[in-house]
């Protein structure tokens, strides 16, 4: 095993011309097994890149300018969707072709869960937390069921690919494992782990220790699933088992219509290769990254690299020219995500002062409270100029999105205000199907249960009432 790690010189020859060989100024005094870590990180490290993308000589878009000559992108809007909008693809016609492929067993899910979950300040992985308004189910169960009930559904078994990152890997098996992956058989759930890149101190760039024998590091991005989906050996399992889109989410957000057969079939009959779901704005201010097109390519600008004097344009209905709001939900094609490897230009990372506790020279570990270092992740939206006839879908808000991001207190996207959203959401779904449900209760709806308003409709008496808090879970599984 000793002999596997490299000398000290051949480490030092590698660190040198960067400036990083403060990395070793703790390795005559590390174990065997710290050496060989410390080593193994190094080896991983792409010094030139790390060392342009702190000297800025990484191209960075100037986003503001590109905003300003960007149009809105193509979309079907929520009230054109039953007629089609100028793509002409009606809701009827989608949805049964949605359902064709999803029954064919063309469609797998894509779940990112490799978040650090900084702001949400809870200290298991999210896709742990037990968000059920009424069952405290987890983020991730309820994720699962859904698979299941569309599985369910269209009669095929749906596979789930789950990204997980090296903080969150080994705890988010121990839990599907402890749980008997809630129902999923083992053929249909594929667990990958995504890579991770170090932090450099934003003044000097120097790369910032977590240990004496480790770097810190840090999931790569969202951005960061098409390598890793590569390098897992998931895109050939999807070849095998003949999965050609690909429904995407992560792992925060419980009120993902998953598989929605509209969706799919809007996204086949246009020959999208990568179709979004999008929320309208409600205020130029909004917190959401914005689609826009720009030279005929779609793109999400960021909400903080978006000039406010473009958020505020209007059309001439008095509407928001730049309506459309990310969620994070999107359907690619398979095809799509190869091909995006094998282009030169692989996804950019952005950069982002942050927090992070590190080593001091003497070996003191300081928590700093100003953002004292840089991170670079990719995004997984950065595919979008690379996608062909990409859409836009929208929903309504309501009916698709509530991440849970923040601890308690912030005044949005809180654990109280996620399960609120859920609970708005079946109660309507309840009182469409002619059910009554009293004041102040919280009457929350398994995916087992019911996927959507269709599903409740088919299974509630109109008139039954609802007086006491309830979770309904009748297996239909
Ligand atoms: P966020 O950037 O909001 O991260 O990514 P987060 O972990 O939820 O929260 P903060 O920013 O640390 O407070 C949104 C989702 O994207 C996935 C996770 O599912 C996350 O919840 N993600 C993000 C990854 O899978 N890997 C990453 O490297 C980043």
């Amino acid at each position: 095993m000793t002999s596997a790690i490299p000398d000290k010189q051949s480490l030092l020859a590698k660190l040198e011309p960067y400036g990083q060989q403060h990395l070793l100024q703790f390795w005559d005094e590390l174990p065997d097994e710290g050496k060989a870590r410390l080593a193994h990180q190094i080896g991983q490290l792409d010094l030139p890149l790390i060392q342009s993308l702190f000297l800025g000589e990484v191209d960075q878009p100037d986003w503001a300018e590109l905003a300003r000559r960007a149009s809105p992108p193509q979309a079907v809007r929520l009230s054109e969707r039953s007629e089609g909008g100028e793509l002409g693809i009606s809701s009827e016609a989608a949805r049964t072709r949605g359902i064709e492929s999803l029954s064919r067993g063309e469609v797998g899910v894509l779940l990112t869960a490799g978040g650090q979950g900084t702001r949400l300040g809870y200290d298991r992985p999210k896709c742990t937390y037990p968000i059920g308004p009424v069952s405290s189910a987890s983020l991730l169960q309820i994720h699962i069921e859904k698979v299941l009930a569309a599985s369910r559904r269209y009669g095929v078994k749906i596979p789930l690919y789950l990204m997980t990152s090296p903080g969150t890997h080994d705890e988010t098996l121990l839990f599907l494992n402890e749980n008997d992956r809630f129902g999923l058989p083992e053929a249909d759930l594929f667990v990958f782990c995504q890579g991770t890149m170090p932090a450099v101190d934003v003044e000097s760039g120097k790369l910032l220790l977590a240990a004496k024998d480790s770097l810190f590091q840090s999931p790569d991005g969202h951005g960061g699933t098409v390598a890793a989906l590569a390098s897992s050996g998931a895109l050939e399992q999807m070849d095998d088992r003949g999965i050609r889109q690909l429904f995407y989410l992560q792992v925060d957000n419980p009120l993902v219509p998953i598989g929605d057969p509209e969706v799919i079939g809007i996204h086949l009959l246009a020959g999208s290769e990568l179709t979004s779901l999008a929320v309208a704005k409600q205020t130029p201010q909004d917190k959401l990254g914005n689609f826009v097109s720009i030279d005929g390519r779609q793109q999400v600008i960021e909400y903080s690299d978006f000039p406010e004097e473009v958020a505020e344009l209007r059309d001439e209905q008095g509407e928001l020219k730049f309506w459309a709001g990310s969620i994070a939900v999107h359907v690619f094609e398979v095809e799509m995500l190869k091909r995006s490897l094998c282009e030169s230009h692989t996804l950019p990372f952005h950069i982002a002062r942050k927090k992070v506790p590190h080593l001091l020279p003497d070996g003191s570990e300081v928590s700093p409270k100003e953002p004292n270092a840089l991170k670079f992740e990719k995004f997984i939206f950065d595919l979008l100029p690379t996608a062909r006839r990409p859409i836009v879908v929208e929903f309504a808000e309501e009916d698709c999105f509530a991440p849970l991001k923040n601890a308690p207190g912030a005044p949005k996207d809180t654990a109280e205000y996620v399960q609120e959203m859920m609970v708005e959401q079946h109660h309507r779904w309840l009182q469409a199907a002619g059910a009554e449900v009293a004041e102040n209760i919280s009457v929350e709806i398994s995916p087992r249960f019911a996927l959507d308003a269709q599903e409740v409709a088919e299974c509630i008496t109109p008139g039954r009432v609802f007086s006491e808090p309830e979770y309904l879970v009748d297996e239909r599984l």
